[in-house]
Order: structure tokens, then sequence, then C-alpha cells
């Protein structure tokens, strides 16, 4: 079945997420066993959900979906290819289970609550004043690397108190171990091998000074002094977190940002509606975060044998939640292909649902709150000159080039 359908084969995502093919899936096959081929890491198939409300119920039942592993598996993780267990798996905040992923995002909680970032809300406009008015000096720019990329990148720096003048280079790493521009998923190629040993030493480094430092605020200080069940982290569990933060922190918002912007880029009449009302501006970026679905999907293992729409899914197999697909799931958004700012209620799955939910959503939102919000006061037009090259992947909607011309208001 579906012979044509081979959601590990990079090079089909280079144009974007493929919907038409999960339009098929949702329809006639909403649970269905994605077989090997030539690309599917571990020469393994996998379950693959595609419907909102399949998505959802197996996403809040992380007991019998662990973001860990499952029956005699081995490895386990969030991704299709299987992430060794106690190093990654078990050990990444997002692929560890309840209970003590529960304690560790409980120590995390307080620095990222809407309060605890309104205190860098006036800094980050501050920021995104000058990232807007160097584009808009230029006016020829690659509006992903110029604009969306800089503010989620500065923001995340510093809620997690990595030195700004170290964030592109650790962008960078995160960047090179991210794409698949050369090799497939589960194979590491050498720039992929230096850039994580580059992280590795800097990593291990940053967080000796923080151990060393008074207890700050900032995430890595938080997590560097953290207890749980009367002991420290352990020093894996504490530079994965670094990687985490600075790939999921700055990767999905940008990507959010560029994919938002060449959608309102494209209707003229919302960017014009937005500039007169600022009110429509939540409800606009709710609609973004559909519209870009930047995390396609995440992988989880069941623990058990269950039953879906007369499919058997045994323990230890791995089930693929289609996060991009429930976001485009036509029972429950009317006419789920028109970009519409107006939409309300969207109850999208962009920041995932359950105990994993994204826990940089309210971080996410503002970021893309101010960054609009300059953009609308000092921006004309943006017109797209080229087109939007994505990055080589399954895994993240990233946007790698987005040339534009941006004019002045
Ligand atoms: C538009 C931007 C973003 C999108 C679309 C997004 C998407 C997601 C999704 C889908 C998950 C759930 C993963 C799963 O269920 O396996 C998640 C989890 C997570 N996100 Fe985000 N994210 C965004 C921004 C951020 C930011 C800015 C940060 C950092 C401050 C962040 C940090 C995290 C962390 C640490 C988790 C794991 C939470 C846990 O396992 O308890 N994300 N994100």
């Amino acid at each position: 079945m579906y012979d044509d359908v081979d959601l590990t084969d990079l090079d089909r995502f280079t144009a974007g997420f493929p919907h038409h093919v999960f339009d098929v899936l949702r329809r006639e096959s909403a649970v269905w066993f994605h077989p090997a081929t030539a690309y599917t890491p571990g020469g393994e198939g996998f379950w693959v959900l595609s419907r909102y409300a399949d998505i959802i119920a197996a996403a809040n039942d992380s007991e019998t979906f662990s973001s860990e592993t499952g029956g005699e598996r081995e490895g386990g993780g969030t991704t299709l290819e299987d992430m060794p267990m106690g190093f990654a798996a078990g050990a990444l905040l997002n692929m560890m289970d309840d209970p003590r992923h529960a304690k560790f995002r409980k120590l995390l909680t307080p620095s990222t609550t809407p309060r605890a970032l309104r205190a860098i809300e006036e800094d980050l406009r501050i920021r995104a004043v000058d990232i807007v008015e160097a584009a808009v000096a230029k006016r020829e720019c690659d509006f992903l690397v110029d604009v969306a990329a800089e503010l989620p990148l500065q923001a995340v720096a510093q809620l997690a108190g990595v030195p700004q003048e170290d964030r592109h280079e650790l962008m960078n790493w995160a960047n090179v171990t991210l794409d698949y521009e050369d090799r497939e998923v589960g194979e590491v190629n050498e720039s992929v091998a230096q850039a994580q040993a580059r992280m590795f030493s800097y990593g291990t480094a940053l967080l000796e000074r923080k151990r060393a430092a008074e207890p700050a605020e900032d995430l890595l200080s938080v997590i560097t002094h953290a207890l749980i069940d009367g002991e420290p982290l352990t020093e894996n569990e504490q530079r994965l977190f670094l990687s985490l933060i600075i790939a999921a922190g700055s990767e999905t918002t940008r990507n959010s940002i560029a994919i938002g912007m060449s959608a309102l880029s494209v209707h003229p009449e919302a960017w014009e509606r937005l500039r007169q009302d600022r009110t429509l501006l939540p409800t606009a970026i709710e609609e973004m975060l559909r519209w870009a679905s930047s995390t396609p999907y995440n992988r989880r293992t069941a623990t058990r044998d269950v039953e879906l729409h007369g499919q058997h899914i045994a323990a230890g197999d791995k089930v693929s939640l289609w996060w991009a697909s429930a976001n485009r799931d036509e029972r429950v958004f009317t006419d789920p292909y028109k970009f519409d700012i107006d939409r309300n209620p969207n109850p999208h799955l962009a920041f995932g649902r359950g105990v994993h939910f994204c826990l940089g959503a309210s971080l996410a939102r503002m970021e893309m709150r101010v960054i609009f919000d300059v953009l609308l006061d000092r921006v004309g037009t943006v017109t797209l000159t080229g087109p939007i090259e994505y990055v080589r992947s399954n895994k993240h909607a990233g946007v790698r080039h987005m040339p534009a011309a941006i004019d002045p208001r």
C-alpha cells in the first residue's frame, strides 16, 4: 500500500512539508504502518498517526506511548532513529519519561512562566528594533538569516545564560547537526562529528563555570545547581540540556517567523489589517504557528500492545505523531489550507500536547509578537525575491534561506 510514500526519503521534504501525502493518509489510513525502505533508520518500519484526535490521545497517554523506550527495545527517544538509552533517550528532557521527566521539568518552569518572560520582553524589543532596522537598511536581504534567526537565538541565549558573543558559534553547531544536507537519517558525517565534539567541549566548560558561580536564574545555572531526589543532574543530562535548549529554542521559532512572514507576504490584505489593528496579532500568530508546524513530528515507543482503528500496535513498536498533519485535519480545522489570521478557536498542535508540551511556548509566542510588531511598525512590504530554500529534514520544517526585498514604511 502507498508504494510511492516514503516519509524517510529526505529529498521529499526539500520543497516543504508534503501535506498532500497526509491528506490521503488521514482520509484512508489513519493508523498506517510505514514499511521499511532504503532510508528508514535501522531498516525498521514504524506506525504513522495522522489524525488530530488520535495524535492527541497518544500524546496524552505517555505511559503507553513513551518518549524514552518500550518493549524489548534497546534504544528509544523521539526521533525515528533510535537514540542510545542512557546517553540521549532517558537523559534528554524531551526523551525522558515521568517521574524523572516531571521532576526535571519542574526545575525549569519558574524561569519560563509568562511573568518571568515579561522581564526580558523590553530587552527583546530593543534587540528586535536593531535587527529590523539593519535589514531595512539592506533592502535586499535573506529574511531567514537577517531577521528570523536573530531574535530567537538572542532570546534563548539570554534565557539559558549563554554569553551573547558565543551564540552564533553555538547556533552553527546546532545547524550542522539539524540539517541533513549530505547525509541520511542515522548517519554521522565528519562535519556533524566535529560540531558535536566542539559543542561537547564548549558545554563542559560553560557548565563548569556555572557550577562554580553563585546560583542565578538562568536555565543553565538552575540545572547545574539543582537536585533531583537529593542528587545533582548527571553531567550528561546537563550537557544534553544545553544542546536541546539551543536547538529547540532557536530553530523552531525562526522557522515559524520565516514561514509566517512568507504567508503574510502573499496576503497583503492581512498584513494591512494587522498594521491597522494590532489586537489581531495574537490570533495571527497562532495561525502562523499552525501554518508552519515547524516540528512536523515526534516519535513515541509503544510500551504495551494496543489496538487502534483495527490495527495492532505491538509493545516496542515505533509510533510517529505528525503534528503537521493534525494541524491540517479537516475534522478540526474548517478550510485547513486557508491561511486565516482570524481563525478562532485555533487549537493547533504546533507545540505538541501532554506532559512534553513545549516548555518554550510562551517565549516563542512572545518573540513572534515582538518581531512582528516591530516589522509592522517599520516595514512597508516584504516581498519574496526567490524560492524558499528548505533544510533537508523530515524532523524540522526548517528554512535555510529566504531571499526577500524589504521596503521601509
Ligand atoms: C515556534 C516555536 C516552537 C515550536 C513549534 C516547538 C515545538 C515543540 C514540540 C512539538 C514539543 C513537544 C515534543 C514532544 O512531544 O516530543 C516541544 C518540546 C519542547 N520545547 Fe519547543 N517549540 C518551540 C519553541 C521552543 C523554545 C523557544 C524553547 C526554549 C526555550 C523550546 C524548548 C522546548 C523543550 C525544552 C521541550 C521539551 C519539553 C519536555 O519534554 O517536557 N521550544 N517543542
